[in-house]
């Protein structure tokens, strides 16, 4: 199958752009799968309206990237904005070379020049990418997309929606409103508008009567947390966080605060012209719809789990973490000047990054050990806590029963403290930071060393 991607559309947009013009390859031996072209693009999102985005290919949503577990993929991108990037793939157990962070793993990709990632996937289910720099606006802006890991053993599955959830920080004209205000960096984080998926309000999918269907959604705001339940009381959640869970479960309701996703699997009713309703508290997100099928007695097929190293909790050493605020800064001063580092991990803000200053890791680990890292959220404000190259086994919590299951981001709630284990069998350095992206850019950042 030739995954090769070509948008027309961006083709002309690179074109016209007063940006660097780059030369594209065309020629099939160009040595990649996909290609992302990093350009401004005016999308639509409101009715009538235009936003003035960061896009994937000149739109939204963003290319699906659709890669195979144990097969390499190659994804080639393209700078054409006016500031550097990276990009980096969430949730992907790959080499740090590939995690494209700027300056632990790699230059920033500047503008006019291209970077070429490459990586084998060890797990299959829902990722996302999305750049790693000028995060509040490139990613608020819209350069987020879903890296689907399709099973080496596709399973049966009649249709798989692949759902990217955001709330737009936009008027009802599609120009921006402010992505980031102190106040709210300092609190929850600035709430968008309009709610979409897929860049849609309240879209309608059809899929067949009786069928079975795979629903992943995907969190790629950069502040909501998405509190989704369904009309249909038999959903079942099948992964949580890309990993297929050994039993899957009633959906009642569940968290899916920004990096996070969420896989349900639904059988679809057998009359035609029947709706499911995916809701985030009461508010619709997203219907489906039954058409015509000659679908019957499906059932859910079983996913196969993923090879996440188990953790050797007897020789674990465990880790304390804990995130605070920083009570002795004042975060706006009388003057009107702001201090942006306010959030801490272990006592320490983020102190930012060049060429020539990486500061130390807030943990060093050793290659092949399990470490049981004990997170200890000690503000009211909950926080998503995610790790780049490694996937987390979730043991305990203080606040709610745990069945234990795999993750690269943790949840927090306020004043909770989780047990999560993972064997630091990925050497480099590693990303681990909040998710809310207003947080990890007011120090809410630091990284673990693995050699
Ligand atoms: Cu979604 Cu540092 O990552
Ligand atoms: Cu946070």
């Amino acid at each position: 199958m030739n995954r090769r991607r070509f948008i027309k559309s961006s083709l002309l947009l690179a074109m016209t752009s007063t940006l660097p013009r780059v030369v594209l390859a065309t020629n099939p031996s160009a040595g990649f799968d996909y290609e992302l072209i990093v350009a401004p693009a005016d999308v639509n999102i409101v009715p009538g309206g235009s936003t003035p985005a960061l896009s994937f290919n000149g739109g939204y949503p963003s290319p699906v990237i659709r890669a195979k577990q144990h097969q390499p993929v190659r994804i080639r991108v393209v700078n054409q904005l006016n500031e550097p990037t990276t990009i980096h793939w969430h949730g992907m157990r790959i080499p740090i070379g590939m995690d494209g962070v700027p300056f632990l793993s790699q230059p920033p990709i500047m503008p006019g020049e291209t970077f070429d990632y490459e990586f084998t996937p060890p797990d299959a289910g829902s990722f996302w990418y999305h750049p790693h720099m000028n995060s509040v606006e490139q990613l608020g802006k819209g350069l987020v997309g879903a890296l689907i890991v399709d099973e080496a053993e596709k399973p049966d599955f009649d249709a798989d929606l692949v759902l990217c959830m955001k709330k737009w920080h936009i008027k009802d004209d599609g120009s921006f409103t402010a992505l980031t205000t102190p106040q709210n960096a300092f609190r929850m984080g600035t709430p968008g508008r309009v709610m979409t998926i897929n860049g849609e309000m309240h879209p309608t999918y059809d899929v067949p009567a009786g069928g079975a269907i795979r629903v992943r959604f995907l969190n790629v705001d950069n502040t909501l947390v998405y509190d989704v339940k369904s009309t249909d009381s038999d959903a079942q959640i099948i992964a949580i966080d890309g990993n297929p869970i050994a039993q899957p479960r009633t959906l009642g309701n569940h968290l899916i605060a920004p990096g996070m996703r969420l896989d349900l699997g639904v059988i679809a009713s057998s009359k035609v012209g029947e709706t499911v309703t995916f809701k985030h508290k009461n508010k619709p997100l997203v219907t489906l719809r039954t058409v015509a099928s000659k679908l019957k007695d499906r059932r859910l097929p079983t996913l196969p789990l993923n090879p996440i190293p188990a953790p050797d909790l007897e020789n674990a050493e465990t880790i304390k973490f804990a995130f605070e605020w920083n009570a002795n800064i004042t975060p706006i001063h009388k003057d009107g000047k702001v201090n942006y580092n306010f959030w801490t991990m272990n006592r320490r803000s983020w102190e930012g990054m060049s060429k020539g200053n990486i500061p130390a890791p807030l943990a060093k680990l050793e290659l092949g050990k399990t470490y049981i890292f004990e997170l200890a959220n000690l503000t009211q404000y909950h926080h998503p806590i995610h790790i780049h190259g490694h996937t987390f086994t979730v043991l305990k919590s203080n606040k709610k029963a745990i069945t234990p299951f795999h993750t690269d981001t943790v949840l927090l709630g306020q004043n909770e403290t989780v047990i999560a284990a993972l064997v630091a069998d990925n050497p480099g350095r590693w990303m681990y930071h909040c998710h809310i992206i207003e947080h990890l850019k007011t120090g809410f950042m630091g990284y673990v060393e693995v050699s």
